[in-house]
């Protein structure tokens, strides 16, 4: 559905209660989660000159709740590397999911990335039943495992990996 023809935009600073609202929403999300990215949000908010994290976000419309931002994405690159990129974080509200939104995002996340010499993203994320969709979603994205780390974040909760090659 290609976001339904919503653009992608940069974070503002604005932008910061409805963003927090949105990690709020997201269910597969604990706490410390929640705390991380809004951690990183705010690094990026307070420091203009600062290149290790970059966001985008989609704007919400009528359909995806309360969310006025329906969709948001950080990234960046990986310390040490030439041209490896890490998506620290993709989420849309769940109210807002299965319209295109994170495929837009994550397009646009590749393209900035390429510009900047990208090679691989890596995404990494958690094995748990409750992040089967977002494993779905790497998949179809053309992203391959690359790595499955049993009992990483916990027992029982492993660790998997997965890479796109930007070239
Ligand atoms: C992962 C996530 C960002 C996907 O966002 P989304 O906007 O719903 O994804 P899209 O609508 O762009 O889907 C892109 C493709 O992935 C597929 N997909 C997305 N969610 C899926 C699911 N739950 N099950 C199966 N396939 C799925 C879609 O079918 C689509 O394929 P198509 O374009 O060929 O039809 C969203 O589910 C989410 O926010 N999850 C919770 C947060 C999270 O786990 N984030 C990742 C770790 S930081």
């Amino acid at each position: 559905m290609a976001g339904l023809g919503r653009p992608v935009r940069a974070l503002r600073r604005e932008d910061r209660p409805a963003l927090a609202a949105l990690v709020a929403a997201v269910e597969n999300f604990n706490a410390a989660e929640r705390e991380c990215a809004m951690e990183l949000v705010d690094i990026y908010l307070g420091d203009e000159a600062q290149r290790d994290y970059r966001f985008a976000v989609v704007d919400g419309a009528a359909g995806d709740g309360a969310a006025t931002v329906a969709a948001y994405a950080c990234w960046g690159p990986v310390p040490l590397t030439r041209g490896t990129f890490d998506l620290y974080w993709i989420a849309a509200h769940p109210a807002a999911r299965r319209r295109g939104l994170g495929r837009l995002l994550m397009e646009h996340v590749q393209g900035r990335a390429r510009l900047e010499g990208g090679r691989i993203l890596v995404a990494e994320t958690s094995a748990k039943e409750s992040y089967r969709g977002t494993i779905a979603f790497y998949q179809r994205l053309g992203f391959q495992e690359v790595s499955h780390i049993r009992d990483f974040y916990d027992v029982g909760d492993d660790r998997l990996i997965f890479i796109r090659r930007l070239t």
